[in-house]
């Protein structure tokens, strides 16, 4: 236990050391650490002494209380650039694997050619760029957008989920799956679409070891800012009429964090994005905690929006969905 304390201080110091401020903890994580102390306060009401385990309390407590000491350095190149951080899978305590720091947004640039041939330069890119595989664990994927690329409409939601990285696509689990009939709802397939997300990795969170992650936390800003150029990129090849902003993740990353405090001032208008029209709606996640008709009106009325500036036919069956409370 000693050693994966000290392993999990250190982490933090490093994090701290490359400037993020929250690190989400897991619940199997929590429930260990709550363990040691309660088998402390066992172990000290009884009046026994657990040598180990006290040195296992000093050492903790020293090195939280003093964050200086051997502080373990953020990884730079040489020139001062944060180096590619090592991936969760080699990180010294899966338990402890979270945002690392990561070096400054890549320049993309794509080569000259077809759609097609653009496109699959960029997928290479990006499925192989070493940030991105640092930051998935090991058997887990890489995430770029799918669809037609000459969709109209381009989807942007957040990031891959549990699904999305074991299968390499966007939007394939449960939000996915709504996210599916919505666009069937528009009259159109899925695979006239475009759908990509904000992130091209899972955000990791702290694992217990041999254990997948449960849940999935937002990504920082500076998560975001890394993996936006790959979106710009992915629009610039499938040239889109516009965009739908799904959810306050996708809506900060397109239209920048701090921008709007909550998604309701920006859902159901139009923005702007790398010169394009963007629709800000809820994420189809936001349905599924609570189906209710009236939520999925909300949503609805802004695709029929996206529908309206898209020049799609609208019958009065679909202006009239979800009209029933
Ligand atoms: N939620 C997202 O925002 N993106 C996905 O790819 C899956 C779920």
């Amino acid at each position: 236990m000693r050693a994966v304390l000290n392993t999990l201080i250190e982490e933090l110091r490093r994090l701290k050391a490359a400037g993020v401020r929250t690190v989400a903890v897991s619940s199997e994580s929590t429930a260990s650490l709550r363990a040691v102390v309660v088998r402390r306060a066992e172990a000290e009401a009884g009046g026994r002494k657990l040598q180990s385990e006290n040195t296992d309390r000093t050492s903790a407590l020293d090195a939280s209380s003093n964050p200086v000491r051997s502080p373990q350095p953020v990884l730079r190149a040489a020139g001062g650039a944060p180096s590619i951080p090592p991936p969760a899978s080699r990180l010294a305590s899966p338990a402890a694997a979270t945002t690392a720091a990561l070096p400054p947004p890549p320049a993309v640039a794509l080569p000259a050619g077809d759609k097609s041939a653009r496109w699959a330069a960029l997928r290479e890119l990006v499925l192989n760029h070493p940030v991105c595989l640092a930051n998935v664990r090991p058997g887990k994927k890489v995430v770029l957008g799918v669809g037609s690329l000459d969709a109209k409409i381009m989807f942007v939601g957040e990031a891959p989920g549990a699904d999305e990285e074991v299968q390499g696509e966007p939007f394939v689990g449960p939000a996915g799956q709504l996210l599916t009939k919505m666009i069937q709802g528009m009259g159109l397939k899925r695979e006239e679409t475009y759908i990509g997300n904000i992130m091209n990795w899972r955000p990791q969170m702290p694992v217990a070891s041999g254990m997948e992650q449960v849940g999935n936390r937002p990504p920082t800003t500076e998560e975001m800012a890394f993996c936006l150029p790959f979106l710009r990129a992915q629009i610039e090849v499938v040239q889109p009429a516009l965009l739908v902003a799904l959810g306050k993740t996708a809506t900060d990353g397109l239209l920048g964090a701090g921008k709007f405090k909550t998604l309701g001032e920006a859902r159901g208008q139009w923005h702007e994005f790398a010169g394009l029209p963007v629709m800000v709606t809820y994420h189809p996640s936001y349905i599924l905690r609570e189906p209710t008709n009236r939520k999925k009106r909300l949503i609805w009325e802004d695709l029929l929006k996206v529908m309206e500036r898209c020049g799609l036919p609208i019958t009065e069956k679909q202006r009239g969905y979800f009209l029933e409370r």
